[in-house]
């Protein structure tokens, strides 16, 4: 994990709320595995002080790019940056998605900005998959030029209907899968909404394949010490082990999203709690 102060070298609006922040980082970029995340801080900004997490979307050697969402004080401070400002990166953080095997075929499942924590995956896969891409509107659809330019099938949805098929992500995945029963060895890789990760979890426990979900939660320091972010997982082989809040009598520990996480596998993931 590394500090940086990195240069901004281009911040352009993508679609409606959406903007890409494309970074100059020799030190973080390089080191980045597709799914981890870096925690930024706006130094000249005081309406924002405290650190944000972002999914790296791409990088490029000496580049990092993000892909955000313009949501509240921190988000609308970082669409006013231009070329020439700096931002403090720590990163890069967190447990990403393990490495797709040449012999599965990915199924990769995103709601809105879900999209850039999957691309850079999709980028360095030895096979390419299909992406199934939701969101609430044309807008929230990001990045399926992105996908598609590198060999991915990209399926869309939209729930108001303005692009692609009317409907939910995971409607699109159910036809899917009723449609492509040849083909067993796929394990799914989700980022979105609770709600969509959970339906992509019942998915591939029902089929038996596995599924890796990119959990978002609110996070306070990013690196494993104010317990901001943890969620309960199951004390498996897979799972994560964080020694001091194991109860092994009930087979749950507390994950930290930022550390153990933000990916899971979704077995691991006891959905009812905090
Ligand atoms: C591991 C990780 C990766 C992320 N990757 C991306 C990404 O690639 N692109 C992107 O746009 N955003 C991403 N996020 C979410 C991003 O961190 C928040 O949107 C951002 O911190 C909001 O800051 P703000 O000051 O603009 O909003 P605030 O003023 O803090 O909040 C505005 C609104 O957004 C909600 N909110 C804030 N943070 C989150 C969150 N983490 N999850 C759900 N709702 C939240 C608040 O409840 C509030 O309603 C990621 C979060 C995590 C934990
Ligand atoms: S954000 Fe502090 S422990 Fe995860």
């Amino acid at each position: 994990m590394l500090i940086e102060t990195a240069d901004v070298l281009s911040n352009n609006l993508l679609t409606g709320e959406y903007r890409v922040l494309v970074l100059a980082s020799p030190q973080i970029g390089p080191q980045v595995q597709p799914g981890q995340f870096v925690h930024l801080r706006l130094p000249h900004l005081t309406e924002a002080v405290l650190r944000r997490p972002f999914s790296v979307f791409m990088t490029d050697g000496a580049t990092l790019s993000l892909l955000y969402k313009c949501v509240g004080k921190g988000t609308r401070a970082m669409a006013r940056l231009r070329p020439g400002d700096t931002v403090s990166l720590l990163g890069p953080l967190g447990k990403g998605f393990p490495p797709i095997d040449r012999d599965i075929t990915p199924v990769l499942v995103a709601g809105g900005y879900g999209m850039a924590a999957l691309y850079l995956l999709a980028r360095q896969a030895p096979v390419q998959g299909i992406v199934f891409a939701g969101g609430a509107r044309t807008e929230d659809i990001l990045c399926a030029d992105d996908f598609e330019t590198i060999g991915w099938q990209v399926r869309i949805t939209t729930e108001d209907g303005s692009r692609g098929d009317k409907g939910l992500v995971t409607e699109a995945l159910d036809a899917w899968l009723r449609q492509e029963r040849t083909s067993p060895a796929r394990v799914f890789f989700a980022c979105g909404p609770m709600s969509m990760l959970k339906a992509v979890s019942q998915r591939a426990q029902t089929g038996g394949w596995k599924a890796w979900l990119s959990l978002d939660r609110h996070m306070g320091c990013g690196l494993g010490a104010c317990l901001a972010c943890v969620q309960k997982v199951r004390v498996s082989p897979s799972s994560p082990q964080n020694e001091a809040t194991v109860k092994p009598e009930a087979g749950w520990t507390w994950a930290r999203i930022c550390t153990e996480g933000p990916v899971f596998e979704c077995r691991d993931i006891l959905w009812d709690e905090p």
